[in-house]
């Protein structure tokens, strides 16, 4: 691959105010926010919600009924050669089922008018070598993944949109698309990658932004999501009600969760250091993963 660092400081990928209007209900209304270079952007959103429909009107393959779409800081339109700027890997297929993985390549490269001499080392990047001869029609859900990212990437674009590409990937697939795109993005590219589950992207995503029913309502950090969760302590012993007494004093907030109590407030070395002091050996000291798909849940319900 070739060093992004060309395009490094506008690689950048922008909604501003993209509306669309099917009927009468807009499927979406006045989306805004920006995709950065070196990090990964989840577009996280239940089903319906809007995100495809974004994503064709930042590819420019639907119109907007208003607003606009900008990468690299210029109107699509402007855009001198779309696939070197911007690869997307989209919902539907896009290979005849009756060429090969190869040819395929061969043919969207001489379309795109990018030469066909990267089109090997491509198959290779996406772990396709071995079936590069196979008609495309015979390849799993999977391979057909890994056909499309090859595909996005022809032009050797610092920008790549992918709508819901883990799905009908295996944990394996899963692990490998993480890895290429965070290898993207740390080489100063900008990734966008939807998804309807936020498990499924927690450990890629550094940015999110969360659409419901057409309305962007939140962007921000991933870390920033977890809040109040990422710091919640699980605590059992033998004497809980001494121990919630000196987690109180010492500025915890205390529930009871079953046998054990759940303090937020303090840290796991100071709820132990509390703990030695008040001679209350503890049998638990857990720090609470945060329930991410419940987070995700209460932004994204309508
Ligand atoms: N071509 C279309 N014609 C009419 N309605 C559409 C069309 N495409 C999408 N919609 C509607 O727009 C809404 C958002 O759809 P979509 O962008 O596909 O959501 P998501 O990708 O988040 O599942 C849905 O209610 C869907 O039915
Ligand atoms: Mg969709």
């Amino acid at each position: 691959m070739s060093d992004l660092a060309r395009d490094n400081l506008s690689a950048m990928i922008q909604a501003l105010g993209l509306t669309k209007r099917y009927g009468r209900v807009p499927a979406v209304n006045g989306v805004s926010f920006t995709a950065r270079p070196g990090r990964v952007t989840g577009f996280l959103g239940l089903n319906g919600s809007g995100k495809t429909t974004t994503l064709r009107m930042l590819l420019g393959l639907v119109r907007p009924t208003a607003g606009e779409a900008r990468i690299n800081n210029r109107r699509l339109r402007d855009l001198k050669h779309p696939v070197r700027e911007v690869g997307a890997v989209l919902e539907q297929g896009i290979s005849h089922p009756g060429q090969s993985g190869r040819a395929h390549l061969v043919s969207q490269a001489i379309l795109a008018g990018v030469g066909g001499s990267r089109v090997d080392a491509l198959l290779d990047h996406v772990g396709l070598t071995h079936a590069a001869e196979k008609r495309s029609g015979d390849y799993s859900l999977g391979m057909r993944q890994r056909l499309a990212v090859a595909t996005a990437l022809l032009g050797d674009p610092p920008t790549l949109v992918l709508d819901e590409p883990a799905n009908g990937l295996d944990p394996e697939g899963v692990a490998w698309l993480r890895g290429l795109l965070r290898d993207h993005a740390d080489r100063g590219g900008t990734v966008l990658i939807s998804s309807h589950l936020l498990a499924e992207l927690a450990q890629l995503i550094d940015d999110v932004v969360i659409i419901v029913t057409g309305l962007v309502t939140c962007e921000a950090p991933l870390t920033s999501l977890y809040g109040a969760a990422a710091g919640r302590l699980r605590v059992r012993s033998r004497d809980q009600r001494r121990l919630w007494q000196v987690f109180e004093s010492a500025g915890g907030r205390v529930t009871r969760n079953g046998d054990a109590l759940e303090v937020v407030g303090l840290t796991a070395e100071h709820a132990g250091e509390i703990a030695f002091h008040a001679r209350v050996p503890l049998h638990e000291l857990a720090v609470e993963a945060p329930d991410l798909e419940q987070i995700f849940l209460n932004l994204a319900g309508s």
